[in-house]
């Protein structure tokens, strides 16, 4: 018998994603992205987030159903990013899967977009391994998470104490004169620079804690280029891009290695927006390897925002007999990390 087709929503920042996933096989992944209307401000505003969402939303829904073939009747259960995001751009999202839900009469999982990052790698590597650790890095958020079961239970271990990795990168990219956000371009510059151009700081490197800061090196970075600017030095940005994401990558991996042996954890998945990086990629593995463990990180498509992933976390549920979320629950912009579904 064929397993539930299950549709994912998402809109908790400024993707406008509609996936479809039936069981772990990815059927199709529409996204809509309004980061051109926010890169002239260098962040996202989130009432332009809101109403590109409000546009997008039922297009995105088609668009998924036409790739994979499917009908809105056909669709089994829906799951919807409930939090943690940006209040009305969730809003758009949580109220489109309720009519959706209502309209056909299928259940509806109001789930958390941080697990839902962490689930869509099934949708490539099959079935996560229970327990395994997560280092979840977005432009929100930079997580290190003991995750015994992944559809009920997930245990922080430790957090940005400041500044997300995502967050990071945008805000150097935005010093260096690079576009928002700053992931991509500083990935790109990186690749022809030279990383130990700059010794930048590792904030929290050998405190013991999984916890991260990020704010320190920013600042770092700005006095740096500063410091140049003013005495009339080249500032190569290639050079201040590659040394600053070495920074990142290797504060990010090791910690996430270390959760691993402090856990007795054999695997380490990554995921979020910054899982995009290739760098972190590469110096993963390179540790990972080194220490025995199994890596697995999605493909750089389904680390940022989307739908599938939401779809990915709400078909793992549905099979798991979680119950569905009651249709009058509300987007959580705060929802914490241990809250994998709404009520
Ligand atoms: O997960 P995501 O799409 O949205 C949030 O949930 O925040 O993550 C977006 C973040 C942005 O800060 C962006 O600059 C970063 O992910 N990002 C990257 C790369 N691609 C996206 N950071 C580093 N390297 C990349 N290649
Ligand atoms: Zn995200």
């Amino acid at each position: 018998m064929n397993a539930p087709l299950v549709l994912g929503i998402e809109t908790s920042c400024d993707e406008t994603g509609a996936g479809l996933v039936r069981g772990r096989r990815l059927l199709a992944d529409a996204v809509a992205s309004s980061v051109a209307e926010h890169a002239r401000f260098g962040g996202v505003v989130p009432e332009v987030a809101s109403r590109a969402h409000l546009e997008a939303m039922v297009p995105a829904v088609d668009r998924a159903l036409a790739t994979a073939g499917a009908r809105l009747a056909d669709v089994d259960a829906i799951a919807v990013t409930a939090g943690p995001g940006l209040s009305g751009a969730l809003l758009v999202g949580v109220c489109a899967a309720k009519a959706y839900a209502l309209a056909l009469g299928k259940p509806l999982y109001g789930v958390n977009h941080l697990a839902a990052h962490i689930a869509v790698d099934q949708l490539e590597h099959g079935p996560l391994p229970a327990p395994v650790i997560a280092l979840l890095v977005s432009g929100g958020h930079s997580s290190l998470l003991l995750v015994p079961d992944l559809a009920t239970a997930v245990v922080p271990l430790g957090a940005t104490i400041d500044d997300a990795a995502g967050e990071a990168f945008d805000k150097v990219a935005r010093l260096l004169g690079l576009p928002f956000p700053g992931g991509p371009p500083i990935d790109a510059a990186a690749r022809s620079g030279n990383p130990a151009a700059a010794a930048f700081p590792r904030g929290k490197y050998r405190d013991q804690t999984f916890d991260f800061s990020f704010s320190g090196l920013k600042t770092s970075v700005a006095r740096w280029v500063e410091a140049r600017r003013q005495a009339g030095i080249a500032v190569s940005v290639p050079d201040v891009a590659a040394s600053f994401q070495e920074a990142v990558a290797d504060v990010l991996t090791r910690k996430a290695v270390d959760a691993c042996r402090a856990h007795g954890v054999g695997h380490l998945v990554i995921g979020g927006g910054v899982a995009a990086n290739s760098r972190l990629r590469a110096l993963a593995e390179e540790r990972c390897t080194a220490a025995g463990l199994r890596l697995r990180v999605p493909r750089p498509g389904l680390c940022t925002d989307n739908g599938a992933m939401v779809a990915a976390l709400g078909a793992e549920l549905l099979a798991r007999d979680v119950p569905p979320s009651q249709l009058d629950f509300a987007a959580d912009s705060a929802l914490p990390v241990t809250s994998i579904t709404v009520p």
